[in-house]
């Protein structure tokens, strides 16, 4: 294989925007930083990739993604810390994943020392974009569409494979209240729920909406046959603390395989924190809530992190959590924020030095 890094072609923007950014007052995903990274596939391989000025694209209305949703994506952060050291959390992770949504979308595999190349060197030149600080964070989005013009349903034989970086700070402000689906579903058995692909997302947004009118933030999908089991929310996977034990739905065809989410059971067998992976279905959360033994409700994700779920509706009840002092968020938040900010030892090698 040809030196992937002495082929990166770096185009750098004239001027930067950073000064124009008030990194205080952050909206998550609005502002992008000066550049990202462009690599196109076509006559059957992937081109040298490209470092560019953030900016629009030019492509034929007949593309692909356009009409049949040909998309994969990640999300990814990078982290400074006190020592201006940039660091990633468990990014094989998120490799491996894009490369699984896009085989399930018949997009072809990326090179590994394409993404890990191209990425470093993005994150070197808009090193300034990544600020220090518990919750700073630059959020990485990978993606893959097809770019091949004309209509016929079949796979494309063109890509672009892009990474572009937005300056984060937390992704819900305000307290979430979720609600529990008793009629969509987010992914059927043999679906694509388990890749990133972006319908999955869009498909969310109607009902969504609906569960906003109500006073939701989000929706926690249930099992597309039944609706009987919990499977996961559009953003986060789920977990609940029944009494001291921790209860998750397992991953399969429908649920994503979040990187926060096994780093979270990981920790809490660390920690010996009794864990419980199967599933969970409504009533018996219903059942906990009334009886005072669900303690918690927290959603995991990348960009999320840990997010604390206030309270849940399903059908015409509503139930309200208790404001726990000791809670299983707090903590396994804290834990994976040291890691991630190299503030803690990194016993199971997820961290990763950009350098
Ligand atoms: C992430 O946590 O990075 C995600 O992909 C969720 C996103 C849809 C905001």
């Amino acid at each position: 294989m040809k030196n992937p890094t002495s082929m990166i072609d770096i185009q750098r923007a004239p001027q930067s925007k950073i000064s124009e950014t008030n990194f205080d007052n952050l909206v998550f995903g609005q502002v992008f930083s000066d550049h990202m990274m462009e690599c196109d596939y076509k006559n059957g391989e992937w081109q040298a990739p490209v470092i560019k000025p953030y900016g629009p694209l030019t492509l034929e209305p007949s593309a692909r993604v356009f009409h049949y949703g040909q998309a994969v994506f990640e999300g990814m952060k990078a982290y400074k810390d006190n020592e201006d050291k940039i660091w990633l959390f468990r990014p094989d992770q998120n490799f491996e994943r894009i490369n699984r949504s896009s085989k399930r979308l018949a997009i072809p595999e990326f090179p590994k020392e394409y993404f890990f190349n191209a990425l470093e060197e993005l994150l070197k030149i808009d090193k300034d974009w990544i600020k220090k600080g518990f919750g700073n964070s630059l959020y990485l989005r990978p993606f893959v569409i097809a770019t091949e013009a004309g209509v016929s349903a079949s796979a494309a034989k063109e890509y672009k494979f892009m990474i572009i970086c937005s300056p984060a700070q937390a992704y819900y402000s305000g307290e979430v209240r979720v609600k529990f689906s008793e009629k969509y579903s987010r992914a059927a058995d043999g679906g694509v729920g388990f890749a990133k692909a972006a319908g999955n997302y869009g498909a969310q947004f109607y009902p969504t909406n609906l569960a906003k009118e109500e006073g939701f933030q989000q929706i926690i999908w249930t099992d597309a046959n039944t609706h009987d089991y919990l499977e996961e929310a559009g953003t986060m996977n789920i977990f609940f603390r029944i009494g001291d034990k921790l209860v998750t739905a397992p991953t399969n065809d429908r649920i994503l395989d979040g990187v926060t989410r096994k780093s979270v059971l990981t920790l809490a067998e660390e920690f010996d924190i009794e864990t419980e992976v199967r599933r969970v279905s409504v009533q018996e959360i219903i059942d906990a809530a009334e009886k005072g033994e669900l303690k918690e409700m927290f959603g995991s994700g990348t960009a999320t992190v840990i997010n604390p779920i206030a309270g849940f509706g399903y059908k015409d009840q509503k139930f309200e959590l208790p404001k726990m002092e000791d809670s299983y968020a707090r903590f396994f938040k804290d834990k994976l924020m040291k890691i991630q900010y190299n503030e803690a030892e990194d016993k199971f090698g997820w961290r990763y030095e950009v350098k």
